[in-house]
């Protein structure tokens, strides 16, 4: 589903991505761990062109998205083919970012019908469906700011879900929250694992991590140190990195 090659992104004379290379297959959950900085965020980014890379190559779904001549020259294909293939993925940030002016029912039909040219007739019975699934649909005509910030980030899923990704990435999607509301958007998110959605999440829940991905991978300054199943990697991690990351957040 995602195929990522040896990516290079730096921010001015900050090499923020240092060759990572990940390959993840159809109803995979990989859980990204690492400290603050590592690069996490921005490898999330490069993969669906929130932010351009500076070498390396992308395919997901078996499309390119971008590749590195021999000589180094990053080549990405055309807009509108990035805009299509980025589709194929959904993605939730650690701040929700809905928009505040709209209906929890309008934030999930809005790019729908704007992207994607659906009929609202169409997308309103799918998008109820979507808040029945997140435990949300009496919610269905309020506003975020009448929303804790754990129904927020379940309708910023839901949203997401709206658009019928493949593909779902999750950044730090408890992060912001109160602690007491993480266990309802990280229950959102195993139901998803169980009904097989491939996704890939930047995380800091270890249980989350222990439990619910196949694979576990280990991010420190701009690299992957350790990739591997998540049974092994917590109970016999290899690298010091991972062993002292391990010993400072269990
Ligand atoms: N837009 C940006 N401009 C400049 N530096 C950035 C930008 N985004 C991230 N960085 C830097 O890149 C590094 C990695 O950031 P990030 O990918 O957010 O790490 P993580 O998600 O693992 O905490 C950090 O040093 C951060 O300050
Ligand atoms: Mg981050």
């Amino acid at each position: 589903m995602i195929h990522a090659e040896n990516i290079h992104k730096r921010f001015g004379a900050v090499a923020v991505l240092k060759g990572v290379s990940l390959q993840m297959r159809k109803g995979e959950v990989i859980a990204v761990i690492g400290p603050s900085g590592s690069g996490k965020s921005t490898f999330l980014r490069c993969l669906n062109h929130l932010e351009t890379i500076d070498q390396g190559r992308i395919d997901i779904e078996g499309e390119t998205m971008v590749t590195t001549s021999a000589e180094g020259a990053c080549h990405y294909v055309p807009d509108a083919e990035v805009r299509r293939i980025c589709r194929k993925m959904g993605m939730v940030f650690q701040q929700f970012n809905l928009f505040p002016h709209l209906t929890v029912l309008q934030n999930i039909i809005e790019a729908p019908i704007t992207v994607k040219g659906m009929r609202r007739e169409a997308i309103i019975p799918k998008a109820e469906e979507l808040l029945r699934k997140v435990g949300l649909l009496e919610k269905r005509d309020s506003y975020p700011s009448r929303l804790s910030g754990g129904q927020k980030q379940r309708v910023a899923i839901a949203r997401a879900l709206a658009m019928e990704p493949d593909i779902m990435l999750f950044d730090e999607p408890t992060s912001a929250l109160d602690p007491e509301l993480t266990g309802e958007v990280l229950r959102t998110m195993r139901q998803l694992a169980d009904e097989h959605m491939t996704m890939l999440v930047v995380t800091h829940e270890m249980a989350f991590a222990r439990e619910v991905a196949s694979r576990v991978v280990f991010m420190d300054h701009g690299e992957i140190i350790e990739a591997r199943p998540a049974a092994e990697f917590f109970a016999t991690p290899e690298h010091p990195r991972t062993r002292a990351f391990l010993e400072n957040v269990l």
